[in-house]
């Protein structure tokens, strides 16, 4: 009796759950612990939701754009003719050691080192820097 309960609880919760996960429409549900970083580590050199520049470029539509391309951004020569696309691969090299992926760059950050981190901010980043459809 109560082993055909607890079954029929699980039939009834298993679908809301499943739903849930394969939600990918929703594009407010951002990764809270990469807006945490972002916010922290990030956000007082760069904006990510509008393109507006700081100490740094602003990060609008930065996924697959080619390094040093914001128009109105002056670039190091190391970042400008570095010729590299921003992807999840060469973002993470970047920002886990920005003076040895690119030597000379002028982004004064040490880098991320805790293991999960980038993966926390660049999913973040990939939803908020997309921008806005036409
Ligand atoms: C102290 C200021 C500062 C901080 C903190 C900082 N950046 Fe930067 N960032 C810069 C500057 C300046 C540049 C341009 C470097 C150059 O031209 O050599 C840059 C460049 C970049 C670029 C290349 C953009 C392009 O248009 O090619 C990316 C991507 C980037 N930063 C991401 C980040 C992320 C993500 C963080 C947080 C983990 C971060 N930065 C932290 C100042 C900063």
């Amino acid at each position: 009796m109560r082993r055909s309960l607890l079954a029929a609880v699980l039939a009834a919760a298993l679908p809301l759950a499943a739903c849930d996960e394969g939600d990918t429409t929703d594009t407010s549900a951002v990764n809270a612990e990469g807006r945490q970083l972002f916010e922290q580590r990030c956000s007082a050199c760069h904006v990510a939701t509008a393109e507006q520049n700081r100490v740094g470029p602003h990060l609008v539509d930065m996924f697959g754009r080619t390094a040093g391309a914001v128009a109105d951004f002056r670039y190091s020569d190391a970042m400008a003719n570095s010729g590299i696309v921003w992807t999840d691969e060469t973002l993470a090299a970047y920002l886990t050691a920005p003076r040895t992926y690119i030597p000379g760059n002028r982004m004064a950050f040490a880098g991320l080192a805790r293991p999960g981190d980038i993966e926390n901010l660049l999913d973040y980043l990939r939803v908020v820097t997309a921008p806005a459809p036409d």
